[in-house]
C-alpha cells in the first residue's frame, strides 16, 4: 500500500510579473504582462506530491471567494485530497505578489488572507487526516502556533514530521525541534535559525541546528543542490547542472519530492537525490504548480545520471 503524504500550509493566489530586474527603492520599472498561478508553499508542495505520483492530502485555508475555489478545484483535478481545505466565510484567500527577474530570481510578497485563520481548532477537525496518514509535511505561513500543534499532534500519532521552515521566524523553540524527523531550511532559513549572519556557512548553520534539537537537517543551497547534516556528518548532494528560468518554489519542488522519495522508502541520500533532480527541472519552467515535474520526466533523468 502506498504511504500517504500530509501537507498542513498555505494556499495563495500568485500574481507573477516578470521584470528585466528588481525594483531598487524608490525606482519605478516595466513590467512584462502579469499572470495568476495557483501557489502558496502548501498547496505547491502538495502539487508537486502529487504530479510526482505521491498519496496526497492537504489541509489549510481559502476564503469564500473565486480565487479560493479555482485554488482547491486545482489541486483536486492533481488528485489531492482536497477535502481538508476550508472556505472560510468573508475573508479574502491568501495572495502572493511576485516579480521574477531575467536571472530567474524572485521577489515575494505575501498576504496571508485566510491562510492566517488556519488555527488549531481548524487541524483538530481534520484529525483523522493526520491519524491517517504516514507522513507530515508542513511550512510556515499559516500560524507558527499551528505549525507547532500539528506537529506535537502529529507526533503523538507516530507520524513522520518534515518541517520546511519557510519563511523563517527567528526561532523555532528546541522542543518542537526535538519533535522534527527533518529539518528542510534554505541556505538562509538555516543561518536565520542557527542565530548567525552573513558569513555563517550553511554546513555550520546546520550542525548548530542538529545541536538544537533538529535530528536531521537537510539544507537546499539553490543551484548548488543541498547538504544533509546528521549525527556529526555533512554530506553534499551536488544540483545537475540547468539553465533556471525561474527558481520560485524551487525549494516546494524540493520538498514535495524529498517526501515522495523517503514514502517509497528511499534512504536519505537517495531521496535527496531524487529532489534535486525533480527540482531541477522545475527551476527551468516558469511558474509554480505549474513547474513541477511529472514522475516519468524525473525517471528519465535518473536513468541518464545512473547509467554515468
Ligand atoms: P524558493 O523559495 O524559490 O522556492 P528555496 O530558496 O526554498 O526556493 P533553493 O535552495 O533555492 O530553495 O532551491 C531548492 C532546490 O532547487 C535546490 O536544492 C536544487 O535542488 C534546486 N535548484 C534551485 N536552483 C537551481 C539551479 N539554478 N539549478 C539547478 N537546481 C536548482
Ligand atoms: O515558494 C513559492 C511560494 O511562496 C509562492 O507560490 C508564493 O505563493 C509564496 O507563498
Amino acid at each position: 500500500m502506498r504511504k500517504k503524504i500530509l501537507v498542513v500550509g498555505s494556499l495563495n493566489m500568485d500574481m507573477v510579473v516578470r521584470v528585466k530586474s528588481m525594483p531598487l527603492p524608490g525606482e519605478t520599472v516595466y513590467g512584462g504582462g502579469l499572470t495568476y498561478l495557483p501557489g502558496g508553499k502548501g498547496a505547491n508542495q502538495a502539487a508537486a506530491v502529487a504530479k510526482l505520483g505521491g498519496d496526497t492530502a492537504m489541509i489549510g485555508c481559502v476564503g469564500d471567494d473565486a480565487f479560493g475555489a479555482k485554488l482547491s478545484n486545482e489541486l483536486k483535478a492533481m488528485n489531492v485530497d482536497e477535502s481538508g481545505i476550508s472556505r472560510v466565510i468573508g475573508v479574502t484567500t491568501g495572495l502572493a505578489v511576485i516579480y521574477v527577474d531575467d536571472g530567474g530570481g524572485n521577489s515575494i510578497v505575501v498576504v496571508p488572507g485566510a491562510n492566517h485563520t488556519c488555527d488549531t481548532a481548524r487541524i483538530q477537525l481534520h484529525e483523522d487526516m493526520i491519524a491517517h496518514c504516514d507522513y507530515v509535511l508542513l511550512q510556515m505561513e499559516i500560524p507558527q502556533s499551528t505549525v507547532y500543534n500539528t506537529i506535537r499532534l502529529a507526533k503523538t500519532m507516530g507520524k513522520t514530521v518534515i518541517l520546511n521552515p519557510a519563511p523563517a521566524p527567528t526561532f523555532i523553540p528546541e522542543d518542537i525541534l526535538r519533535l522534527v524527523d527533518y529539518l528542510t531550511p534554505n541556505e538562509h532559513e538555516a543561518v536565520t535559525l542557527a542565530g548567525g549572519d552573513a558569513a555563517m556557512r550553511p554546513e555550520e548553520a546546520a550542525c548548530i541546528l542538529n545541536g538544537k534539537g533538529a535530528g536531521k537537517v537537510v539544507v537546499t543551497l539553490g543551484g548548488k543542490g543541498a547538504l544533509l547534516s546528521a549525527d556529526g556528518t555533512c554530506t553534499y548532494f551536488p544540483a545537475r547542472e540547468v539553465r533556471a528560468v525561474d527558481t520560485t518554489a524551487a525549494g516546494d519542488c524540493f520538498n514535495g519530492a524529498f517526501a515522495v522519495a523517503l514514502s517509497e522508502g528511499m534512504d536519505e541520500a537517495r531521496a535527496i537525490a531524487f529532489a534535486n533532480r525533480a527540482a531541477s527541472i522545475a527551476v527551468t519552467r516558469a511558474g509554480t504548480q505549474n513547474s513541477m515535474p511529472a514522475r516519468e520526466e524525473v525517471d528519465e533523468i535518473s536513468e541518464i545520471w545512473n547509467e554515468k
